[in-house]
């Protein structure tokens, strides 16, 4: 009996040294329902009285020296499979990595952005108005009656008769004053649209800044001033503004709006064609007849009102020649902002 154990023990540590071993199988044999081990201690009763003690603790101690050589078999061969896959799969820690390309903002959503800051700061709040809009809001409501000359200059895309795509952001303008009294204090960023044949200073599309404040005893000195500080908030300190007499119907008086090239301070460079000067906006101040239209007593209110080209801005900003890269999305040229 005692024999056979330390046969069986003998056995079972020879296999387990076997590199390719396979564990489960050796278990199975020795300590397994059916195993050789178990099998001697079936035969435990055949075994005289003061034998069976030794050979049952011997039989213990064997089963238990079994499962440990099992144990520690398995994590050799566990670590050894680790080792494998770390050398396998080294790192080269000096291959350059995979580049993630990041997007940007678009030079005119930067610029957009900015004009809104500045606005904002000085007291605004943001109006949005729809880009596909009634002939009333466009023309009519801005002092602008049908066949009127001014209509030429801001030929645009009709859905109808009496919906077209807006030429301008003024129509914002009316749709505030008919839902709200004086004081009104608004700008209103947007896309708008006039068929006008793509080149370097045109586009079907494009983009304006609307801006319109409406109280009791708002002058042209408020224009002026409010105008002034947004010209060196956005272009320098240095910057002076120009006003040149103008028409537009919905304002009276009006006038188209400079601001001294901030490259060359107004001597005349390349960037503003010699000039000193860009133009960058038009403004007056509100009509009557608009204020009436949207039941705003002229008589008791007054207000000024102004559109910028966010294009202009951002060509003059950037040094921009061609319009045409702004819509293009050549991401060799937007990266660059
Ligand atoms: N809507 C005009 C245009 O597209 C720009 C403009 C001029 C807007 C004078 C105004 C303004 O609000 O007062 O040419």
């Amino acid at each position: 009996m005692k024999d056979t154990l330390l046969q069986i023990k003998a056995e079972a540590a020879e296999s387990l040294s076997d590199a390719n071993v396979d564990i489960e199988a050796v278990r199975i044999k020795y300590l397994g329902k059916k195993g050789a081990l178990t099998a001697v201690l079936r035969g435990m009763g055949q075994i005289s009285a003061e034998e069976r003690p030794i050979i049952g603790q011997l039989a213990n101690e064997i089963r238990q020296y079994i499962e440990s050589a099992i144990a520690e078999k398995q994590e050799e061969l566990r670590y050894a499979k680790l080792l494998e896959k770390l050398n396998k799969e080294r790192i080269d820690v000096t291959v350059p990595g995979a580049e993630i390309p990041v997007g940007r903002r678009h030079p005119l959503s930067i610029i957009q952005r900015k004009l809104e800051q500045i606005f904002i700061g000085m007291g605004f709040e943001i109006a949005e108005g729809p880009e596909v809009e009634y002939g009333y809001y466009n023309f009519e409501a801005l002092n602008i009656p049908e066949n009127h000359p001014a209509r030429d200059t801001q030929d645009t895309f009709y859905i109808n008769d009496k919906i077209l795509l807006r030429s301008q952001t003024s129509p914002v303008q009316v749709r505030v004053m008919e839902k709200q009294r004086p004081p009104i204090r608004i700008i209103s960023p947007g896309r708008v649209y006039r068929s006008d044949a793509v080149d370097a200073t045109h586009s079907p599309l494009f983009h304006q800044l609307e801006g319109l404040v409406v109280d009791k005893n708002i002058s042209f000195a408020d224009l002026k001033g409010m105008l002034e500080l947004f010209a060196k908030n956005m272009f320098g300190g240095n910057t002076k503004i120009r006003f040149r007499p103008h028409y537009f119907p919905f304002t009276e008086p009006s006038a188209e709006v400079d601001v001294s090239c901030f490259n060359c301070d107004g001597k005349g460079c390349r960037l503003c064609k010699g000039e000193g000067y860009i133009e960058i906006l038009g403004a007056g101040m509100v009509h009557p007849n608009v204020l009436r239209t949207c039941n705003i007593d002229p008589d008791v209110y007054s207000g000024f009102a102004f559109g910028l080209g966010i294009e202009r801005v951002v060509m003059f900003k950037y040094n921009i020649d061609d319009m045409r890269l702004l819509y293009e999305n050549d991401v060799r040229f937007l990266s660059q902002f």
